[in-house]
């Protein structure tokens, strides 16, 4: 790809980038969020066709009208979010784009035993007649890569593919790019995960803000020195933190359980502690009702059962969540745009409507405008975040800066418990960095964390207990010094362990 510039309205999503991959190899593109790495692809995959620049493939110039066209000439790209149908068997969705016919009607027979012969090939095992609808999310990806290689996907693009997966997947996905190289393919591996890319990539492209910062071999290169590349600046992920000297219990749920927005269960019997000074990390697979166990310990979904303290006060009865402020408790919610903010409100106003009851904020009965002003300013400032007048509209900060401005507030308040529900998630390096040191401070500083992520290596970086939720119930707690990847990646597959079977049940 040469000089693939692409302009959306006023952003420059791309500009005059460069690519090139080879056969025969995985090739990493790497970059923050927002660097322009899904719009390059799109291009390659002939979803944007508005863009300028050149595209050659085996040395042919070519341009792609659709992703039809694109596919025809065997591109292939997983998306981020997948598009299977999930009331129909994995045969029927590999074939959809281009099915076997006998008579007039689709050959299911035939379409299973293709899909039986492309997953021996690639050793892709998948059970072609299970419904699409029964498989994890692991298989469903897999019945997206076969679809792909159904179709004649010569170069395979992969979107941020282990965004989804617990880490046993993330190794199987890895072998399966292995070896769909060694049938010289060439993979396009898009992720802003460094250990991925070292382990698994044989050059690496990195992108910031719309254009391209380097081009490496893999072997040359390290996580530190890529981490660099994708953000301009050296980057610190790892965290000192003082000695884990526990205090009182600050949170205290017990068997408590609730259902979803849809009436379904969602959480099961879940008691936990979290005590000063400590940050208690839960790990899972996204959807396994980690958003709800948030919601319910800040009283924002009802309780079916079960009882909540918060520093020593139980909470029930009405206005839950300002009972939950009240006890001390903060909540980084980890939907940040419909829930952690008011997307037409100002900056200020986004910052008060959390805070304004404090004492020192009042005049008599009325907010003290001069002072409320002056605290916002201090705090924007404080966390570093960059604004252009607290009278903005909050939804004109970018994710990372509405994420810092959402910290800053549920700090102010100095709460001794704080939720921090997917803290870093859609935020760069940068912000990442500054959140985690946060988040430290406020645990060596004698509070309580209750940090709910997707990301392993962001729970094992801040954690000092970690508990692991499957299908809405804690499966397993493991100390900061006993957790492996390994260990949490499995009971993120809702495997326990042994020793625990037998000795805590
Ligand atoms: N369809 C679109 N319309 C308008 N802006 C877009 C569109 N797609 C991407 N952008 C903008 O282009 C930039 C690059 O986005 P993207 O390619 O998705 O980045 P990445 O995949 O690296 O996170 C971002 O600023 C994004 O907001
Ligand atoms: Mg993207």
């Amino acid at each position: 790809m040469r000089k693939i510039t692409v302009r959306f309205d006023k952003v420059i999503a791309n500009q005059e980038v460069d690519f090139q991959a080879r056969w025969g190899e995985v090739h990493g593109l790497v970059g923050e969020n927002g660097a322009g790495k899904t719009t390059l692809m799109r291009v390659l995959y002939g979803m944007y066709t508005h863009h300028e620049g050149e595209m050659y493939i085996d040395g042919v110039k070519t341009r792609f009208t659709s992703p039809k066209d694109a596919i025809a000439k065997g591109i292939g790209m997983v998306h981020q979010h997948f598009s299977l149908v999930p009331s129909m068997t994995v045969a029927e969705n590999v074939v959809i784009g281009k099915p076997p016919y006998k008579k007039g009607l689709i050959d299911l027979a035939r379409s299973q035993e293709i899909v039986q012969e492309l997953s021996e090939t690639y050793g892709l095992k998948i059970n072609p007649r299970a419904r699409v609808s029964d498989l994890t999310v692991g298989l469903q990806q897999r019945v997206e890569i076969l679809k792909a290689l159904y179709l004649g996907a010569e170069i395979l693009i992969m979107d941020e593919p282990t965004a989804v997966l617990t880490p046993q997947e993330i190794l199987q996905l890895m072998d399966t790019l292995m070896n769909l190289k060694k049938k010289g393919k060439c993979i396009i591996l898009i992720t802003h995960k460094l250990a991925e890319v070292k382990l698994v990539t044989d050059r690496i492209t990195v992108m910031r803000a719309g254009v391209v910062t380097a081009k490496v071999d893999t072997k040359d290169t390290d996580e530190k020195k890529i981490a660099m590349m994708m953000v301009g600046r050296e980057v610190i992920l790892e965290v000192n933190k003082d000695e884990f000297n526990p205090g009182d219990v600050i949170l205290d749920a017990e068997n408590i359980s609730c259902c979803d927005k849809m009436g379904l269960p969602a959480v099961k019997n879940v008691s936990l502690k979290v005590h000063r000074g400590e940050v208690v990390g839960i790990a899972g697979v996204q959807g396994n009702g980690q958003s709800e166990l948030a919601d319910a310990i800040s009283g924002l979904l009802p309780l079916m059962s079960g009882e909540i303290r918060v520093n020593g006060t139980r909470i029930a009865g009405k206005n839950l969540p300002l009972q939950c402020r009240e006890a001390g408790m903060g909540h980084v919610h980890d939907d940040r745009i419909h829930v952690g903010s008011a997307g037409d409100m100002s900056i200020r106003d986004n910052f008060l409507a959390a805070v304004y009851r404090r004492p020192e904020l009042k005049k008599g009965l009325f907010l003290d405008y001069r002072k409320a002003d002056q605290v916002v300013e201090e705090s924007v400032e404080k966390f570093s975040v960059k604004i252009g007048k607290i009278a903005d509209d909050i939804s004109s900060l970018s994710g990372g800066n509405m994420q810092k401005l959402i910290i800053a507030r549920e700090m102010y308040l100095k709460p001794r418990l704080l939720i921090a529900s997917q803290p870093t998630r859609g935020v760069d390096i940068g912000a990442t960095e500054f959140i985690y040191q946060q988040i430290v401070k406020h645990r060596d500083a004698g509070n309580g964390v209750l940090l709910i992520s997707n990301e392993l290596s962001e729970i094992l970086a801040l954690s000092d207990r970690i508990l692991v939720i499957y299908k809405g119930e804690l499966i397993g707690e493991l100390s900061r010094g006993e957790a492996t990847e390994e260990k949490i990646g499995m009971l993120m597959a809702g495997i326990r362990l042994a020793e625990d079977k037998e000795g805590r049940q």
